[in-house]
Protein backbone atom coordinates (compact mmCIF):
# COMPACT_ATOMS: atom_id res chain seq x y z
CA UNK A 1 0.00 0.00 0.00
CA UNK A 2 1.69 3.11 -1.13
CA UNK A 3 1.04 6.60 1.42
CA UNK A 4 0.06 9.07 -0.31
CA UNK A 5 2.55 12.08 -0.57
CA UNK A 6 2.07 16.03 -0.66
CA UNK A 7 5.13 18.08 -1.00
CA UNK A 8 4.84 21.75 -1.54
CA UNK A 9 6.91 23.13 -3.17
CA UNK A 10 7.62 26.69 -2.77
CA UNK A 11 9.69 27.94 -5.52
CA UNK A 12 11.44 31.87 -4.94
CA UNK A 13 8.80 32.40 -2.64
CA UNK A 14 8.86 33.18 1.00
CA UNK A 15 10.00 35.27 4.19
CA UNK A 16 11.56 34.92 7.45
CA UNK A 17 7.95 35.53 8.95
CA UNK A 18 5.58 34.46 6.10
CA UNK A 19 7.42 30.89 6.29
CA UNK A 20 6.95 31.31 9.80
CA UNK A 21 3.04 32.01 9.81
CA UNK A 22 2.62 29.28 7.37
CA UNK A 23 4.37 26.29 8.87
CA UNK A 24 2.63 27.07 12.52
CA UNK A 25 -0.67 26.27 10.46
CA UNK A 26 1.01 23.11 9.17
CA UNK A 27 2.48 22.04 11.74
CA UNK A 28 -0.56 22.41 14.06
CA UNK A 29 -2.55 20.22 11.51
CA UNK A 30 0.27 17.68 10.81
CA UNK A 31 0.09 14.84 12.91
CA UNK A 32 -4.07 14.72 11.67
CA UNK A 33 -3.07 13.53 8.88
CA UNK A 34 -2.27 9.97 7.14
CA UNK A 35 -0.35 11.12 4.10
CA UNK A 36 3.05 12.15 4.27
CA UNK A 37 3.65 15.84 4.11
CA UNK A 38 6.41 17.76 2.61
CA UNK A 39 7.87 21.15 2.04
CA UNK A 40 10.68 22.40 -0.25
CA UNK A 41 11.77 26.27 0.38
CA UNK A 42 14.21 27.97 -1.38
CA UNK A 43 17.42 27.18 0.01
CA UNK A 44 18.02 30.29 2.88
CA UNK A 45 15.13 29.13 4.26
CA UNK A 46 15.95 25.51 4.99
CA UNK A 47 17.67 26.01 8.10
CA UNK A 48 14.54 27.95 9.32
CA UNK A 49 11.98 25.39 7.97
CA UNK A 50 13.81 22.61 9.70
CA UNK A 51 14.09 23.84 13.44
CA UNK A 52 9.70 24.95 13.03
CA UNK A 53 9.08 21.50 11.85
CA UNK A 54 11.53 19.68 14.38
CA UNK A 55 9.69 16.68 15.96
CA UNK A 56 6.73 17.20 13.78
CA UNK A 57 5.72 14.47 11.03
CA UNK A 58 6.61 16.98 8.16
CA UNK A 59 9.62 16.48 5.87
CA UNK A 60 12.12 19.31 4.04
CA UNK A 61 12.77 19.15 0.55
CA UNK A 62 14.98 21.66 -1.70
CA UNK A 63 14.29 22.30 -4.98
CA UNK A 64 17.32 20.94 -6.73
CA UNK A 65 20.91 19.63 -6.34
CA UNK A 66 24.09 20.45 -8.18
CA UNK A 67 25.24 17.17 -10.05
CA UNK A 68 28.82 17.35 -8.70
CA UNK A 69 29.73 16.07 -5.05
CA UNK A 70 31.91 19.26 -4.30
CA UNK A 71 34.14 21.94 -6.08
CA UNK A 72 34.57 25.50 -7.78
CA UNK A 73 30.83 25.45 -9.00
CA UNK A 74 29.59 28.94 -7.60
CA UNK A 75 26.51 29.59 -6.91
CA UNK A 76 25.83 25.40 -7.07
CA UNK A 77 24.47 23.24 -3.48
CA UNK A 78 25.17 19.81 -3.34
CA UNK A 79 23.62 16.78 -1.72
CA UNK A 80 25.46 16.73 1.11
CA UNK A 81 24.64 19.95 1.97
CA UNK A 82 20.88 19.19 1.64
CA UNK A 83 21.25 16.03 3.61
CA UNK A 84 23.24 17.91 6.46
CA UNK A 85 20.29 20.47 7.06
CA UNK A 86 17.74 17.42 6.78
CA UNK A 87 16.68 17.50 3.90
CA UNK A 88 14.57 13.97 3.21
CA UNK A 89 13.61 15.11 -0.48
CA UNK A 90 14.88 17.11 -3.44
CA UNK A 91 13.08 17.90 -6.45
CA UNK A 92 14.91 16.96 -9.93
CA UNK A 93 13.73 17.97 -13.11
CA UNK A 94 11.27 20.47 -12.28
CA UNK A 95 9.63 22.13 -15.76
CA UNK A 96 11.40 25.25 -14.78
CA UNK A 97 14.54 24.27 -14.29
CA UNK A 98 14.57 22.09 -17.54
CA UNK A 99 12.87 25.17 -19.53
CA UNK A 100 14.76 28.10 -18.06
CA UNK A 101 18.05 27.06 -17.14
CA UNK A 102 18.59 24.69 -19.76
CA UNK A 103 18.57 21.49 -17.64
CA UNK A 104 18.81 18.74 -20.35
CA UNK A 105 17.28 14.87 -19.61
CA UNK A 106 21.09 14.02 -19.17
CA UNK A 107 21.41 16.49 -16.72
CA UNK A 108 18.18 15.98 -14.49
CA UNK A 109 19.86 12.04 -14.64
CA UNK A 110 22.59 13.31 -13.21
CA UNK A 111 21.00 14.95 -10.35
CA UNK A 112 18.79 12.30 -9.51
CA UNK A 113 22.15 9.87 -8.88
CA UNK A 114 24.07 12.90 -7.10
CA UNK A 115 20.76 12.85 -4.58
CA UNK A 116 20.83 9.64 -4.06
CA UNK A 117 24.56 9.37 -3.43
CA UNK A 118 23.76 11.60 -0.72
CA UNK A 119 21.19 9.56 0.82
CA UNK A 120 18.37 11.72 -0.85
CA UNK A 121 15.11 10.90 -1.90
CA UNK A 122 14.82 12.34 -5.89
CA UNK A 123 11.62 13.36 -6.84
CA UNK A 124 11.86 13.38 -10.39
CA UNK A 125 9.63 16.03 -12.07
CA UNK A 126 8.53 14.96 -15.81
CA UNK A 127 5.93 16.35 -18.39
CA UNK A 128 5.09 17.18 -21.70
CA UNK A 129 4.34 20.55 -23.12
CA UNK A 130 1.41 22.00 -24.57
CA UNK A 131 2.80 21.70 -28.24
CA UNK A 132 4.09 18.26 -27.08
CA UNK A 133 0.39 16.99 -25.78
CA UNK A 134 -1.41 18.63 -28.83
CA UNK A 135 0.66 16.67 -31.27
CA UNK A 136 0.08 13.42 -29.04
CA UNK A 137 3.67 12.72 -28.23
CA UNK A 138 3.05 13.15 -24.33
CA UNK A 139 3.68 9.27 -23.86
CA UNK A 140 6.65 9.85 -25.55
CA UNK A 141 8.28 12.78 -24.16
CA UNK A 142 7.43 11.36 -20.29
CA UNK A 143 8.91 7.43 -21.35
CA UNK A 144 12.21 9.39 -22.81
CA UNK A 145 12.54 11.68 -19.80
CA UNK A 146 12.26 8.81 -17.40
CA UNK A 147 14.26 6.68 -19.82
CA UNK A 148 17.11 8.93 -18.89
CA UNK A 149 17.11 7.56 -15.56
CA UNK A 150 16.61 4.55 -16.05
CA UNK A 151 18.82 3.87 -18.38
CA UNK A 152 21.74 5.49 -16.37
CA UNK A 153 20.78 3.98 -13.10
CA UNK A 154 18.58 1.13 -13.56
CA UNK A 155 15.54 0.24 -12.46
CA UNK A 156 16.17 -0.39 -8.60
CA UNK A 157 17.41 3.06 -8.70
CA UNK A 158 13.53 4.17 -8.44
CA UNK A 159 12.98 1.88 -5.21
CA UNK A 160 14.43 5.37 -3.52
CA UNK A 161 12.72 7.92 -5.48
CA UNK A 162 9.09 9.42 -6.34
CA UNK A 163 7.95 10.38 -9.69
CA UNK A 164 6.29 13.40 -10.34
CA UNK A 165 3.63 13.43 -13.35
CA UNK A 166 3.76 17.85 -14.23
CA UNK A 167 2.11 18.54 -17.82
CA UNK A 168 3.86 21.95 -18.09
CA UNK A 169 0.40 23.42 -19.76
CA UNK A 170 -0.71 22.81 -16.26
CA UNK A 171 1.91 24.46 -13.78
CA UNK A 172 0.53 28.12 -12.63
CA UNK A 173 -1.75 28.26 -14.96
CA UNK A 174 -5.05 27.04 -13.02
CA UNK A 175 -5.89 24.57 -16.13
CA UNK A 176 -5.43 20.98 -14.44
CA UNK A 177 -5.39 17.75 -16.67
CA UNK A 178 -8.45 15.76 -15.93
CA UNK A 179 -8.27 13.02 -13.49
CA UNK A 180 -8.50 10.46 -16.46
CA UNK A 181 -5.97 12.19 -18.38
CA UNK A 182 -3.82 12.88 -15.29
CA UNK A 183 -4.43 8.80 -14.55
CA UNK A 184 -3.67 7.52 -18.00
CA UNK A 185 -0.25 9.53 -17.94
CA UNK A 186 0.51 7.97 -14.50
CA UNK A 187 -0.51 4.29 -15.67
CA UNK A 188 1.94 5.22 -18.70
CA UNK A 189 4.33 5.64 -15.87
CA UNK A 190 4.24 2.69 -14.17
CA UNK A 191 3.73 0.20 -17.03
CA UNK A 192 7.27 1.42 -18.32
CA UNK A 193 8.79 0.86 -14.65
CA UNK A 194 6.95 -2.23 -14.36
CA UNK A 195 8.39 -3.68 -17.50
CA UNK A 196 11.79 -3.51 -15.86
CA UNK A 197 10.86 -4.54 -12.08
CA UNK A 198 6.81 -5.09 -11.63
CA UNK A 199 7.24 -4.75 -7.59
CA UNK A 200 9.52 -1.56 -7.86
CA UNK A 201 6.47 -0.33 -10.32
CA UNK A 202 4.00 -1.41 -7.80
CA UNK A 203 5.62 0.51 -4.85
CA UNK A 204 6.35 3.57 -6.53
CA UNK A 205 4.58 6.89 -5.66
CA UNK A 206 3.80 9.00 -8.52
CA UNK A 207 2.22 12.50 -7.20
CA UNK A 208 0.71 14.71 -9.92
CA UNK A 209 1.25 18.45 -9.94
CA UNK A 210 0.13 21.30 -12.33
CA UNK A 211 -2.68 23.79 -10.78
CA UNK A 212 -3.87 21.30 -7.87
CA UNK A 213 -6.10 23.52 -5.71
CA UNK A 214 -8.74 22.34 -2.80
CA UNK A 215 -11.69 21.97 -5.47
CA UNK A 216 -9.63 18.99 -7.75
CA UNK A 217 -7.23 17.35 -5.43
CA UNK A 218 -9.91 14.66 -4.16
CA UNK A 219 -10.68 13.69 -7.76
CA UNK A 220 -7.36 13.35 -8.58
CA UNK A 221 -5.88 11.60 -5.31
CA UNK A 222 -8.95 9.31 -6.02
CA UNK A 223 -7.63 7.78 -9.21
CA UNK A 224 -5.48 4.42 -8.63
CA UNK A 225 -2.02 5.52 -9.78
CA UNK A 226 -1.72 9.13 -8.79
CA UNK A 227 -0.16 9.19 -4.86
CA UNK A 228 -0.19 12.09 -4.07
CA UNK A 229 0.32 15.82 -5.30
CA UNK A 230 3.26 18.43 -5.49
CA UNK A 231 1.74 21.71 -4.91
CA UNK A 232 3.06 25.20 -6.20
CA UNK A 233 0.97 28.08 -5.95
CA UNK A 234 -1.67 26.59 -3.05
CA UNK A 235 1.44 25.61 -1.14
CA UNK A 236 1.79 28.84 0.09
CA UNK A 237 -1.78 29.07 1.39
CA UNK A 238 -2.31 27.62 4.82
CA UNK A 239 -5.86 26.68 4.27
CA UNK A 240 -5.72 25.50 0.29
CA UNK A 241 -2.19 23.60 1.38
CA UNK A 242 -4.40 21.88 4.26
CA UNK A 243 -7.31 20.96 2.50
CA UNK A 244 -5.15 19.50 -0.21
CA UNK A 245 -3.33 17.49 2.63
CA UNK A 246 -6.72 16.49 4.10
CA UNK A 247 -7.60 15.00 0.40
CA UNK A 248 -5.09 12.98 -0.06
CA UNK A 249 -5.96 11.20 3.84
P1 LIG B 1 1.30 24.89 -9.45
O1 LIG B 1 2.83 24.42 -9.54
O2 LIG B 1 0.63 24.06 -8.42
O3 LIG B 1 1.37 26.36 -9.05
O4 LIG B 1 0.71 24.71 -10.81
C1 LIG B 1 3.17 23.07 -9.45
C2 LIG B 1 4.66 22.90 -9.61
O5 LIG B 1 5.28 23.66 -10.38
O6 LIG B 1 5.27 22.02 -8.99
Amino acid sequence: MRRKLVAGNWKMHGALHQNSELLTRIVAEASGLLCEIAVCPPYPYLAQVRSLIQGVAVALGAQSVSEHPSGAFTGEVSGSMLAEFGCRYVLVGHSERRALFGETDTVVAAKFEAAQKAGLIPILCVGETLSERESGKTEFVVARQLSAVLDRLGVAAMSSAVVAYEPVWAIGTGVTASPSQAQEVHAAIRAQIAALGSGVAADLRILYGGSVKPQNAKELFGQSDIDGGLIGGAALVADDFLTICHAAN
